[in-house]
């Protein structure tokens, strides 16, 4: 078991979800939307988000790999595409975290070839700081430092997903 702090507790995720739910609601004005859960990570969010929000949904699933360990490498590899058509519907990408940029650049760049109506994206982590490239992000739960964070669908080498709580690795 890794030695961890707690970053953000259970309560506070929640609460924050719950506050970008309402968020995202508001943008879409009851229109009907595909969200794309950007696997593996985001699943927690995902749920967690859609449950709490009014915006009728339909949901797909989109699988990228750029990781070995602990660093990102600018390598994205596709390992499972959505399975819905997005042209000229509105789409919000559901990410668990912008560190590089690298991952939702490609997403982003990838999905505009499909000519939605609409390109959003909402992650639940942003690590301002060791940002390499430029992607618009409409919705951020938390702001975090430059540390390694697992938990709430955040993984050390696919383990401690399921952690309620998001935890920093003591230094
Ligand atoms: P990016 O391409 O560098 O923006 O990285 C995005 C991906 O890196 C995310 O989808 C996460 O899977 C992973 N990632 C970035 N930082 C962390 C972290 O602190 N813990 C676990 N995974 C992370
Ligand atoms: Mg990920």
């Amino acid at each position: 078991m890794l030695d961890l702090d707690v970053m953000i507790d259970e309560e506070t995720i929640q609460k924050r979800i719950g506050e970008m739910a309402e968020e995202i609601d508001k943008c879409y004005h009851g229109e009907s939307i595909i969200a794309i859960c950007v696997l593996r990570g985001a699943i927690y969010f995902t749920v967690d988000l859609t449950k709490k929000m009014k915006t009728p949904i339909e949901t797909d699933f989109i699988r990228v790999s750029s990781y070995v360990g602990t660093e990102s490498t600018g390598n994205i590899i596709m390992k499972l595409d959505i399975s819905e058509n997005i042209e000229n519907r509105d789409v919000l990408i559901i990410e668990d975290i912008i560190d590089t940029g690298y991952t939702l650049k490609y997403l982003r760049d990838y999905l505009l070839t499909k000519n939605p109506k609409s390109l959003r994206i909402a992650v639940l982590a942003d690590k301002e700081e060791r940002r390499k490239v430029e992607v618009p992000i409409d919705f951020v739960g938390f702001k975090i430092p430059d540390k390694f964070i697992v938990g709430y669908g955040f993984d050390y080498d696919n383990s401690y997903r399921n952690l309620p709580y998001i935890g920093s690795m003591k230094e």
